[in-house]
């Protein structure tokens, strides 16, 4: 399942292409299925529908712990840091792993959860955290995991999208020097959740929390009850296996789905394969579960490549920002992958920070999330991987389930600020904006993808036309991922950003409609538009022009109200960074709002604002350049 050079990659790239079916197959060999698929791919782009390993059956979890047990049993599946400093790393074998994601997966039983039930799992980055994703797997229930810094309106949405039965919390979350409360948010959540039945709480800061007789839990008094031993359901290739909510341009969050088979094979692939993973090291991923990359390459990957990995509760600045180096040494790490936005974050925090510590066990540096800015891509390589150590800069997204296009470490030569090359079975296009494909190198445009891999999104939740809108009708016969990108003279991808209304910060995908639509809820706001605009260490950073008729409050106390009202209702994540009160917003005449003037006075680039005179009142472009902030 490895490649070991570059012959080799072309090779398997090669023929992933031209026989697509054969070279999945092989990959999907090396697990153990229950029942082999009687076929391996039907597929079409139109509906969509795309099924992998057609009639498979398999339990995922039996791949990510089980398999190991006869020879890895007692090796570490993870070494847990946690948030406070000082104390010793925890371990967690394949066989404790094994023991306490069966009870817990018994316990969920005993709630009366079965086969395709949903679950909601909000904890922070502890071990429970991964075991909950596992003993959800375990019994076939599908998981939904909830960041730890949405609100309780966004855990109510997306609780009540997917009519979770049973939800997974914990009192509250160390976050460097501060306690954060969840179950008291998930307590407010429920008041509008008709569908949960049981809540199961965590207690990890000792909190005071309200027990709801019946309904509310405690965690270890349940898991102690139960054995650890539970049968792994069988399941077939396309069941459900999570459900993860992402921003869009439009609306509210959609639930992306992931099925069993095609995603095992993927995202095991992808990890062995980019990382060039070697049995024996040790790998870091400072991901929160609550993304698609705690999924993908903390949880499933990692484990069912039979890896030895890290879970850091922390933050990268506590106690300062030597922590992530700290660890690093601590705990011997050979493989790091991060964020580009903590990697400026502790740039711009100064090399003293990191000059204490050796870093010598680093092998491989990883960046995900969002385009790495050549500056960033320089300072990790020379300052943490001390030029010996090669970045694979991995571009994909919570809809593809895995990595799609990055360097494998030690085989594609980089080129800082490029994702490279597709992994074997990707097959990228470029598109203008008619759809029309852009053949050759150096050029830009539209990045679609033109043939399924085995972890593509299956569907939306409860809304399939929705995933068929967003993803398949923009160019016919395409999935469309969103990013604009470059291909080099040497046929190398560079992501430049996504092209629709959403925005990347600090790695999170945020949608502008739904920042607005938040915005609005502030009975002083008229209308609001939110733009991104480049940000030193987020990335980008939220822009939002607010109309706000003559009012006798101050614009700093309705700035403050806004930013109250975008934490109540999504989240700290979504909170704008600059707040503009205007009088109007530049609109065509057909009531459109420009977000092109917008995103360009955002951007600080007002000489050129471009064609305004379709516009219904030209005069409100000047006020808003004279209000930037
Ligand atoms: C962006 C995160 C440039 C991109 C795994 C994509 C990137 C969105 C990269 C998906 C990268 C992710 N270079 N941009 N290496 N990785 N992105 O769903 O815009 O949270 O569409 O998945 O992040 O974000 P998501």
């Amino acid at each position: 399942m490895q490649i070991k050079n570059l012959e080799e990659y072309n090779i398997a790239y090669e023929e992933s292409v031209k026989d697509p079916e054969r070279f999945w197959a092989s990959v999907a060999e090396h697990f153990e299925w229950q029942k082999k698929w009687d076929k391996v791919l039907e597929w079409n782009f139109t509906s969509p529908d795309i099924k992998w390993f057609i009639n498979g059956k398999l339990n995922i979890t039996e791949n990510c712990i089980d398999r190991h047990l006869a020879t890895k049993a007692r090796d570490v599946a993870f070494y847990f840091e946690e948030n406070e400093i000082g104390k010793p790393v925890r371990e967690i074998t394949y066989q404790k792993l094994h023991d306490e994601v069966c009870r817990l997966a018994n316990v969920l039983k005993s709630f009366g959860v079965k086969k395709g039930d949903r679950v909601c799992i909000y904890l922070p980055m502890i071990p429970e955290a991964v075991y909950a994703l596992l003993a959800c797997a375990r019994i076939g229930a599908v998981h939904s995991v909830v960041f730890g810094g949405f609100s309780a309106q966004s855990i109510k949405d997306r609780i009540n999208d997917s009519s979770c039965k049973v939800v997974l919390t914990s009192d509250g979350a160390y976050r460097g020097n501060k306690q954060i409360p969840m179950k008291a948010t998930v307590d407010e959540a429920l008041v509008d959740c008709p569908s949960v039945t049981n809540v199961l709480v965590y207690k990890r800061i000792n909190g005071k929390v309200n027990m709801l007789n019946g309904r509310d839990h405690d965690w270890e008094t349940e898991v102690k009850k139960q054995e650890t031993v539970c049968t792994a359901e069988i399941m077939d290739s396309e069941d459900p296996l999570f459900i993860l909510y992402t921003s869009g341009s439009t609306g509210k969050p959609k639930g992306v789905v992931h099925t069993c088979g095609g995603y095992m094979v993927y995202t095991c692939y992808s990890f062995l394969n980019v990382f060039q993973y070697e049995p024996g090291q040790i790998y870091w991923c400072t991901a929160d579960v609550g993304w698609i990359t705690g999924h993908s390459y903390i949880t499933y990957g990692p484990l069912l490549a039979g890896a030895t990995s890290v879970i850091f509760e922390g933050v990268p600045n506590y106690p300062d920002a030597g922590r992530f180096w700290n660890v690093v040494d601590k705990i011997k790490v050979n493989v790091f992958y991060t964020a580009p936005t903590a990697i400026r974050a502790l740039e711009a925090a100064g090399l003293d920070f990191v000059k204490p510590h050796s870093l010598s066990s680093l092998k491989v540096l990883g960046s995900v999330g969002e385009p790495i800015n050549e500056e960033a891509w320089q300072w990790y390589h020379k300052n943490i991987g001390k030029e010996k150590c090669p970045i694979v800069d991995t571009w994909w997204q919570t809809e593809t389930g895995g990595i799609l296009i990055s360097p494998l470490a030690n085989i594609t030569k980089t080129k800082p600020g490029f994702a490279t090359l597709p992994l074997p079975g990707v097959q990228p296009v470029l598109v203008d904006d008619k759809g029309k494909i852009i053949e050759g190198n150096g050029v830009e445009g539209n990045l679609c993808i033109k043939f399924p891999w085995p972890s593509i999104i299956r569907t939306t939740y409860g809304d399939h036309e929705r995933c068929r809108q967003t993803y398949f009708a923009t160019y016919s016969n395409l999935y469309f991922t969103g990013d604009g990108c470059k291909r080099d003279e040497d046929g190398y991808y560079r992501i430049t950003g996504r092209v629709d209304d959403v925005i990347n910060v600090s790695g999170h995908r945020i949608g502008t409609a739904e920042v607005e639509s938040a915005i609005n809820e502030c009975e002083e706001v008229v209308e609001s538009a939110v733009v991104g605009y480049p940000h030193d260490i987020k990335g980008q950073g939220i822009y939002a022009y607010c109309i706000v008729p003559k009012s006798s409050r101050s614009h700093d106390e309705i700035r403050k109200e806004i930013l109250n009202t975008v934490n109540k209702i999504i989240g700290p994540i979504a909170k704008p960074d600059k707040i503009q009160i205007v009088n109007g917003l530049p609109k065509t005449r057909s009531g459109k709002i420009m977000r092109r003037i917008l995103r360009k006075v955002a951007e600080g680039d007002v000489s050129n604002l471009g064609d305004t005179s379709t516009l219904l009142d030209p005069a409100v472009v000047e006020e808003i350049v004279k209000g930037k902030i």
